[in-house]
């Protein structure tokens, strides 16, 4: 059975990125730095989805981890 991933919020989780520097966003819901994975993920079958930024700008990061367009907010959110 597919295992679920934990809701960190209902909300994305909007961050500054400077371009060039890659980003490991959590996709089990359990780390505890969201939006970015802190190994929490250990054991369960998720694993983080690297993001590189383009550009130094804000990102808005999926906070329920149900997006369909991981890493990013896609509004699924306000289906939840
Ligand atoms: Fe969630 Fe790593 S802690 S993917
Ligand atoms: Fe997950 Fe918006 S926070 S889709």
């Amino acid at each position: 059975m597919k295992e679920l991933p934990v809701i960190a919020q209902k909300d994305p989780y909007i961050v500054n990125v400077e371009e060039g520097k890659s980003y490991l966003w959590c996709s089990c819901g359990r780390s505890e730095k969201q939006p970015f994975c802190d190994s929490s993920h250990r054991g369960t079958e998720f694993k983080p989805v690297k993001y590189k930024a383009e550009a130094d700008e804000e990102i808005y990061f999926c906070g329920c981890k149900n997006s369909g367009d991981q890493p990013l907010c896609d509004d699924t959110h306000l289906t939840l």
